[in-house]
């Protein structure tokens, strides 16, 4: 709870305690509230509960509990809150690290340089046929920006993951494309590097669901080097792959889209 909402309660404590009273007023101080500050956030399955979402939950619902939190430092620095954005239901949903100073201003996923590399990668002049406005959605691990760009640290990732295991749970992708290392470690929880890491299917597990998983290097690695655009391509190749066994009207698109 944030101090406000605890003086909040307190004053309306305070007043029907002294309205039960018949009306009589005593001077009191009011006691000096502080945030809350959430340090670890345990998922369900670590608290041995079962994963489910609130039948009321909502993207919409979810976005408007990201603009009000303040579980980690990062709320003291952001201008704006960057939920995600895309088509509910997408065939993938990629998560990245956390928004840049594009990002932060906007309040979009991914629309600085390595958003657009993403864009022009999930698209692949129609080999891939991937799109935000089409078939996927794009959310980060942190939704507000690091200061500096610096890696989101353990404590901020660990209060943000609630946001992503509703997002996910709500958007029931197909498949993730965990693009570089903070999204991989977070989604799999695994201190491996993205090296290793890259270019196989793993599985995250959510509830009753197996989602197919692929970690690939992050966009901005590939804006500094060049090099990691040929492991990007079989990434993105491995994953068209798998998506045609997944859903039949992609591999008909993709059959008139051969590589
Ligand atoms: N890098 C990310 O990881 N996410 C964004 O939204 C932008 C850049």
């Amino acid at each position: 709870m944030t101090k406000e909402e605890k003086d909040a309660v307190a004053s309306f404590l305070d007043l029907a305690g002294d309205y039960l009273a018949g009306g009589y007023r005593k001077n009191r101080t009011a006691p000096e509230f502080t945030d809350d500050t959430i340090r670890e956030f345990p998922s369900p399955a670590e608290q041995g509960l079962p994963e489910t979402v609130s039948p009321a939950d909502s993207l919409e619902k979810v976005a408007a509990d990201i603009s009000r939190c303040n579980r980690c430092g990062l709320c003291s620095t952001r201008t704006n809150t960057v939920p995600g954005e895309g088509v509910p239901h997408p065939l993938v949903m990629v998560i990245g690290e956390g928004p840049g100073a594009d990002e932060d201003a906007t309040g979009r996923p991914f629309v600085g340089r390595a958003g657009q590399l993403l864009d022009r990668m999930l698209d692949s002049k129609g080999k891939i046929g991937l799109s935000r406005n089409k078939n996927c959605y794009i959310a980060n691990v942190v939704k507000c920006r690091p200061p500096q760009n610096r890696n989101p640290l353990p404590d901020e990732t660990a209060a943000c993951m609630s946001f992503l295991r509703r997002q996910i749970t709500l958007l029931k992708p197909l498949l993730i494309l965990a693009a570089g290392n903070t999204a991989a470690k977070a989604l799999l929880d695994t201190t491996e590097g993205i090296t290793r890491l890259r270019g196989s299917f793993t599985t995250f597990t959510l509830g009753n669901r197996d989602i197919p998983l692929l970690p690939t290097f992050h966009p901005s690695a590939l804006l500094r080097d060049e090099s990691l655009k040929v492991p990007v391509w079989d990434d993105m190749k491995t994953m068209r792959a798998k998506l045609c066994e997944l859903d039949a009207a992609y591999a008909g698109l993709m059959a008139d889209a051969p590589l």
